[in-house]
């Protein structure tokens, strides 16, 4: 185990800064409980108010700052209100995401105890499940353009692109992570009936690598019916794989099936490690509820845990890092305090200082 792991602290806007310290001192709590030795080191830039006195999210060196980091520890970027939402986001997070190679991004979905679910009858472990997005590719690029603009004849048209490299490295990855659980099952996010040349190529990838992988059972979807099925029947999936805006979809919709926003977690990562990975909560800054002192901290301590769990390859002190990290946040979710999301009227600390008294407790 690396003696320390550096890790950049980046607390960005609104309730990323609330939320921050909290995740901090989960994660303090566990590495002091397991032994693992960490060194934080503070960023104050990727938020609005450096734009604001700079013109630019990041410094000019932000690359060289954060190489030789373990891992990026990053609250949520976003002020509308001064800084427009693209700009704030592909200054920041988007670079982070291409330029270390952050190709997969990994969000977990579990419905918990003490959780009321919006979907009716499901109970803790009927939702259960792993949402690998391919993160750098496919849908979502900058290729293309607007002809005859302003004309009648105007048209615009956007390329995906989708490389055999990418499309490998993911389904790898997602096969490997669905060999590593109990039920050992994958299921592929697809649309081959209606985008008739991409995404049969990518039935054709899972079905290469699903004959690597004889021992994960798999099947594929359709999207419009995955979507359906995550309300329906959550119960189906174990590791759900997807291109990057099916997966942004369906990483939106499954933890909105688990109750609140502010538990769900992910994870942006460079599985090699060639470069730093990046840890936040799925939700942003919340200007609505900034400043008040309730945002609920639990998917920034929540993301603390896959943090300490990739450091250590998912083994050992890491590992038992992580399990005691959610072990916390079940206890908490079921016996109390909740913030006002949940229907209670405690303060982020006091949630957070309930989860960290939690962890220490050995
Ligand atoms: P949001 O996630 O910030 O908020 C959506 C709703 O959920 C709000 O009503 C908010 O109060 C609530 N909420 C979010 N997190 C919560 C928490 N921890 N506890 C309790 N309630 C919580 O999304 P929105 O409003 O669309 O975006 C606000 C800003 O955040 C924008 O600038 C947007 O670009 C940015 N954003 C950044 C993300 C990131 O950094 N990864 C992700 C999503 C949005
Ligand atoms: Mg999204």
């Amino acid at each position: 185990m690396k003696n320390p792991f550096h890790i950049a602290v980046l607390a960005g806007d609104g309730i990323g800064r609330e939320v921050m310290p909290e995740g901090l001192r989960a994660v303090r709590a566990a590495a002091e409980r397991f032994g693992i030795a960490l060194e934080f080191h503070t960023f104050d830039w990727a938020h609005c108010d450096y734009y604001a006195a700079h013109g630019q999210m990041m410094p000019d060196d932000w690359k060289q700052q954060l190489t030789g980091m373990d891992a990026i520890y990053f609250g949520a970027v976003g002020w509308p209100a001064t800084v427009a939402d693209h700009v704030s986001l592909w200054g920041s997070l988007l670079k982070f995401r291409r330029e270390f190679d952050q190709y997969i991004n990994l969000r977990p979905v579990r419905l918990f105890e003490g959780v009321p679910c919006p979907l009716a009858g499901k109970q803790p472990g009927d939702i259960d499940y792993l949402v690998v997005r391919e993160n750098t590719e496919g849908e979502y690029t900058a290729l293309g353009g607007v002809m005859f603009e302003g004309t009648e004849r105007e048209i615009v048209i956007q390329e995906s692109v989708h490389s055999r490299h990418g499309a490998e490295r993911l389904l790898k990855y997602a096969f490997e992570l669905a060999r590593s659980r109990p039920r050992k099952h994958l299921s592929l996010a697809t649309k081959s009936n209606g985008i008739a040349i991409s995404m049969p190529w990518w039935d054709r990838q899972a079905e290469a690598m699903a004959a690597r992988h004889p021992d994960v059972a798999w099947d594929k979807h359709h999207i419009d019916i995955l979507t359906a099925r995550f309300v329906l029947q959550p119960e189906r999936f174990d590791v759900v794989a997807a291109t990057n805006l099916f997966g942004d979809i369906l990483s939106d919709l499954g933890p909105a099936t688990t109750g609140t926003i502010g538990l769900a977690p992910s994870a942006n990562l460079n599985p090699e490690r060639r470069f730093p990975s990046l840890f936040e909560p799925v939700h942003g800054s919340a200007p609505d509820i900034c400043g008040q002192g309730i945002a609920n901290p639990i998917a920034m301590v929540w993301s603390g845990a896959l943090m300490l769990d990739f450091l250590t390859r998912g083994q050992g002190a890491g590992r038992a890092a992580h399990d005691a990290i959610l072990a916390a946040i079940e206890t908490v979710l079921r016996e109390g305090p909740r913030t006002a999301d949940l229907g209670g009227a405690a303060s982020t600390t006091e949630i957070g200082q309930a989860i960290a008294r939690r962890i220490a407790q050995a």
